[in-house]
């Protein structure tokens, strides 16, 4: 059932390009966003979207891409402190709970809590069956299929497409976005299958770099606007399947004390596609090597022409247009969690002191 690979997964990440196609196929159509016609922003003042773990930093990523092309102010944070802080919310405002599962019991009791204050709740779930589908008034299915490794994956670059198309449509509701220019960016994300698939291809790189990561004790990762987020997804993945220590930090804030950690035996790995804060990525991770720090630096053609001096090793990612980056920078920080956990020889499908559904507070 594992399809010839040794974990699921292995299996989960490898599928990305067809699960990925799949939820493409389900929410563009010919004619445009496939989505329910009772689902309106335009006159909607606000967003929050709540979630756990991999689901929030998903709901991190969706707020640049809500933000800055629906201009609609965004409120994200992780279930288990949304519910007790008694958030006011404004009627005229949507709420998104993300979850694979459906049945995470702080991301329910976050649905609960919001239900008859917001206009619309909304769930973006892989169980169509669960809790936080049924209970919610309008459920959106990721379409990933059965996700059985703990670590999630492919429910994750799910996650961030329909967010992706959610917030296509939030831009054109609210007169942001000219139908020509929604044509181009349905055009660019029907282009990352096949960027997944040429992701995947860099297996063999990151099963060799992993070899050294597993010898460290402490990881950081760091990224930079949407990159931040899959720098927290990083170190995420790399602690609950390596048991390594890892943070993800915004590039920028690691003077503000990170930068004190950085010396010869902390690999700081860098999510750094050349987009337009590439220049401000590349100066704090120079900082880095100045103090001796080994970095790997997971970006591009182009930005490996002019960033690469000095830098332990390198990743070539496929070229991406820089919006819908963050959904294929998803597969190097997978895979370099998975070999990791390889080469420490972990329980990869099963870490230890977790579960796949977290239905206790
Ligand atoms: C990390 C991971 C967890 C889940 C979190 C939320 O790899 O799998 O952080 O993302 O427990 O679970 P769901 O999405 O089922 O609500």
């Amino acid at each position: 059932e594992k399809g010839g690979y040794k974990h699921f997964m292995a299996k989960e990440i490898a599928e990305q390009p067809v699960v990925l196609a799949d939820a493409l196929r389900h929410y563009l159509t010919t004619d445009g966003l496939n989505l329910p016609s009772e689902l309106d922003f335009s006159n909607i003042s606000r967003l929050t979207l709540v979630a756990c773990g991999t689901a929030f930093y998903a709901c991190s990523v969706a707020k640049y891409w809500f933000e800055s092309l629906a201009r609609l102010p965004v409120e994200i944070d992780v279930a288990s402190e949304f519910r007790y802080r008694e958030p006011p919310l404004p009627t005229d405002s949507y709420a998104i709970f993300v979850s694979q599962s459906g049945e995470t019991a702080d991301t329910l009791a976050a649905l609960r809590y919001c239900d008859e204050k917001v206009a619309k709740t909304i769930a973006v779930v892989n169980v169509p069956t669960s809790s936080i589908a049924r209970e919610s008034d309008i459920a959106l299915p990721i379409l990933a299929g059965v996700e059985v490794g703990v670590a999630s994956t492919k429910a994750f670059t799910c996650q961030l497409l329909v967010l992706a198309t959610l917030a296509l449509k939030a831009a054109r509701d609210r007169g942001h976005m000219s139908e020509a220019e929604l044509a181009k960016h349905m055009e660019t994300l029907r282009l990352l299958p096949g960027l997944l698939t040429r992701a995947l291809d860099l297996d063999e790189a990151l099963n060799i770099v992993s070899n050294d990561l597993s010898e460290a004790r402490d990881v950081l990762f760091l990224g930079r606007g949407a990159m931040y987020p899959l720098a927290l997804e990083g170190a995420l993945k790399l602690k609950e399947i390596s048991y390594i220590h890892a943070e993800g930090y915004a590039s920028g804030e690691l003077k503000h004390g990170p930068i004190a950690l950085i010396d010869s035996h902390t690999p700081v790995i860098v999510f750094a596609p050349h987009d337009a804060l590439f220049d401000k990525t590349v100066s704090n991770m120079q900082e880095v090597m100045a103090r001796g720090g080994k970095v790997l630096l997971v970006s591009d053609r182009k930005g490996l022409d002019v960033a690469s001096e000095g830098v332990w090793q390198t990743v070539q990612m496929p070229e991406v247009p820089d919006l819908f980056a963050p959904i294929l920078y998803a597969v190097p920080a997978q895979l370099i969690a998975y070999h990791t956990a390889v080469a420490k020889g972990t329980d990869v499908d099963q870490p230890r002191n977790l579960a796949k559904s977290v239905t206790v507070e």
